[in-house]
């Protein structure tokens, strides 16, 4: 299994068989606790439900394979990952985060982040200058980058980054949502930790609220976050970690059929009369497409935005328009979502009021385009 490519691992749950039966399909495991051995011990490593779980340990193993990481830990959402790499710092550590990032995180990090004492310096996280003048050397402890960042799909260059960071005593950990393992694997470009929300692309289906962070090496801050998460208790349920291991089966072509449509979808509103703008990393004028042509692999992922002319009305009815396309927030699903974003974010976003994000899933890339064209071309209400 050694030499199997990630889509294998993937598209096989690690090769996993269920010796008692022969089961292809891995069983749900639901029991909460496990029985001791006669001579008082656990051998099998399973005690209780909050710190042992044998469905969202097979969920996590997969996960380490394709990431390339030493562990992996599944949580009740992307949030209650992303929160516990921050809570398993020290009140007064210094983190650096991007100024375009994941809204709810960066709403978190200001408020609840803040008055639990980090220091939370936001920066441009696309400039490795702003990243060296804000590095504090011993006293900076993270850099959170998240790559392509939503909803602008800035890109950042993690090595580059995780020189800098490395060299001042800080760790790195990447947000790699958008990019998935298909497309980057932020642990071979030097960072210490990976989060996904696995709600999205690694669930696929618009069916499981899910979060996880896989780590390059077994460090103190990676046992304080597994220690929170058994101790806080944010765990991923037996069903939602089994779906989650389904969905990660068909990772790769999703991830695939995602980025090919993306791309043509991004070059044919790229020249539409009623597009301002598009945002996509895999065009030529797109600011970070030399750095994301290097540092992803095999397409630019599944997510892009539009800036629509005419504004934000012009906008919000382009959303109202759609048919095949499904008026909704999140991401990474197998069905096409649209959504005009800044009515989410609210005040203090960097999102422009005439921009709305595409998710594309796995319909048919004209239908997709058609769809939009038509929806652009009626009026304003
Ligand atoms: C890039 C990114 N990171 C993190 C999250 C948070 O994940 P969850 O909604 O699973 O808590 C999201 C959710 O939209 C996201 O898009």
């Amino acid at each position: 299994m050694k030499d199997w490519k990630p889509e294998s691992i993937a598209a096989q749950g690690l090769g996993w068989i269920d010796e008692a039966t022969k089961a292809l399909a891995p069983p749900l495991h639901p029991s909460t606790t496990f029985i001791r051995d006669p001579d008082n011990q656990y051998r099998t490593g399973h005690v209780y439900g909050r710190d042992h779980n044998v469905t969202f340990a097979q969920a996590e193993a997969v996960l380490t394979a394709l990431e390339g990481g030493h562990a992996s830990l599944v949580f009740a959402s992307g949030m209650a990952a992303a929160t516990a790499v921050f809570q398993a710092l020290a009140p007064g550590d210094h983190v650096l985060v991007p100024e375009v990032m994941y809204w709810s995180l960066r709403n978190w990090l200001r408020g609840f982040a803040t008055q639990w004492g980090l220091r939370v310096e936001v920066i441009d996280m696309a400039s490795l200058d702003a990243v060296r003048r804000a590095l504090q050397p011993g006293v900076t402890k993270l850099v959170w980058v998240e790559t392509p960042a939503n909803p602008l799909w800035t890109i950042t260059d993690i090595a580059a980054t995780c020189e800098l960071a490395h060299a001042a005593g800080a760790s790195v950990a990447v947000d790699s949502t958008a990019a998935t393992p298909v497309l980057t694997q932020p642990l071979a470009l030097g960072a210490d930790l990976v989060m996904h929300s696995a709600t999205k692309y690694l669930n696929g289906h618009s069916d499981v609220v899910a979060g996880a962070l896989v780590t390059r090496e077994e460090s103190p801050h990676w046992q304080r976050v597994r220690a929170i998460r058994a101790q806080l208790g944010g765990i991923l349920g037996t069903f939602e970690a089994w779906l989650l291991m389904r969905g990660m089966r068909t990772l790769y072509p999703r991830v695939r059929h995602a980025c090919a449509s993306a791309q043509a979808i991004a070059e044919h509103f790229a020249q539409h009369p009623c597009v301002a703008q598009v945002l996509y990393p895999g065009l030529g004028e797109f600011p970070g497409h030399a750095l994301a042509a290097r540092q992803m692999r095999g397409g630019f992922g599944g997510m892009l935005s539009v800036r629509v002319r005419g504004g934000e009305a012009a906008a919000i009815a382009t959303a109202a328009n759609v048919r095949l396309w499904k008026r909704a927030t999140s991401l990474g699903g197998v069905e096409s979502l649209v959504e005009h974003r800044a009515s989410v974010e609210g005040a203090g976003t960097p999102v422009p009021a005439d921009l709305l994000r595409l998710s594309v899933g796995i319909e048919d890339a004209g239908d997709l385009i058609a769809d939009l064209d038509a929806a652009l071309a009626s009026p304003v209400t």
